[in-house]
């Protein structure tokens, strides 16, 4: 089932997501429904807090990437409860986009390498690194569950400049081909 995808300026997305246990109610559904509603927008990554959600827990399936990465070549998963252990190496700016913010890309900088921990779809604890655009995709989502969005991590400059479009964001007046809820409207 496709959810709405929140839009920016909802509460919810400035929260930090909860840690969640194998018995939270309708977690199967929820990771299925996930799928299909990340899938819709044609996102390769989808955080809890974006389905209004505010739990600990992100999907990554960034195989339609992985014609131009071989390192995204069967990346799909599921992340619960996750913690980066470390962020290493040096930073480096990629032109980032938000399914929560549609229209808006920008460069936002961040550590080519991540150790994260976390615990699988089927609740096993594993300890993995990550690099380059499988790591930025992590960094991206793990900040949603953080209640952090790439506008967070942009200068106060850029973002004043922003500030328009970023209102009509909230308020629906922008074109977007997938399911959003809008806080203002
Ligand atoms: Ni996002």
């Amino acid at each position: 089932m496709i959810l709405p995808i929140i839009a920016y300026g909802d509460p919810v997305l400035k929260k930090t997501g909860k840690e969640i246990d194998r018995d939270y109610p309708g977690l199967e559904k929820l990771i299925a429904d996930m799928h299909d509603t990340m899938y819709d927008a044609n996102g390769v990554g989808l955080a809890a807090p974006q389905v209004n959600e505010s739990i600990r827990l992100f999907i990554i399936d960034a195989t339609p990437y992985a014609d131009e990465d071989k390192e995204l070549d069967g990346f799909k998963k599921v992340f619960i409860n996750p913690i980066i252990l470390h962020e290493e190496g040096r930073e480096w700016d990629f032109n980032e986009g938000c399914l929560s913010i549609p229209g808006i890309r920008e460069d936002i900088r961040r550590k080519p390498k991540v150790t994260i921990e976390y615990y699988d779809k089927d609740f096993n604890l594993k300890e993995e690194v990550y690099e380059g655009m499988a790591a930025r995709i992590i960094q991206h989502e793990y900040d949603h569950i953080e209640g952090v969005l790439f506008t967070d991590r942009i200068n106060p400059l850029r973002l004043r400049l922003l500030n328009g479009k970023l209102k009509n964001i909230a308020k629906g007046n922008v074109d977007v081909d997938y399911k959003m809820k809008f806080p203002l409207k």
